[in-house]
């Protein structure tokens, strides 16, 4: 059998330069869970419409389901993993933590990368910015208001 075209995908991730070959249809997600255990990135309608399989490329927020692994060629991929420094939760992911902006969880790590990257854009955006920068990310469980309470706790500055 003839294998799958390839390429080497040569990028950061997480901070770090990481590089392999990658086929060419690898989708970014099963790359990221299969091939490199980076289980944080969820799957969940495997088609573009939940938000649990979202990441930051050049920190902005992007599907995994949806990207190519050698899309990201020349960029930075961040993903969960990444956002929690020597073990230590950032400050977005501790206010999640204690607004109880997650319950089973299972969107969690995509909503925190879609406010990761809002924040980066807006340090301190007001509730209809919120809500629009998580548009695309279904919970089942919350009811969002925690959720949104949360990304505004992380927005304030530091006491
Ligand atoms: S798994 Fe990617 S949007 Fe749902
Ligand atoms: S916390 Fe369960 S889907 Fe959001």
């Amino acid at each position: 059998m003839t294998p799958a075209p390839s390429t080497i995908l040569a990028c950061r991730l997480n901070g770090r330069a990481h590089q392999a070959l990658v086929a060419d249809n690898l989708l970014l997600l099963d790359y990221l869970r299969d091939a490199l255990g980076l289980t944080g990135t969820k799957r969940g309608c495997d088609g573009g419409e939940c938000g649990a399989c979202t990441v930051l490329i050049d920190s902005r927020p992007r599907l995994a389901c949806l990207t190519r692994a050698r899309e990201c060629a020349g960029h930075h991929v961040e993903t969960i993993e990444g956002l929690a420094a020597g073990g230590r939760m950032s400050r977005l992911q501790r206010a999640f933590h204690e607004r109880l902006g997650a319950q089973c969880g299972y969107c969690t790590p995509g909503m925190v990368m879609a406010a990761e990257a809002l924040l980066r854009r807006d340090p301190n955006p007001d509730e209809a910015a919120i809500r629009t920068a998580l548009a695309g990310n279904i919970c089942r469980c919350t009811g969002y208001v925690k959720i949104i309470e949360a990304v505004r706790d992380a927005a304030q500055p530091a006491p």
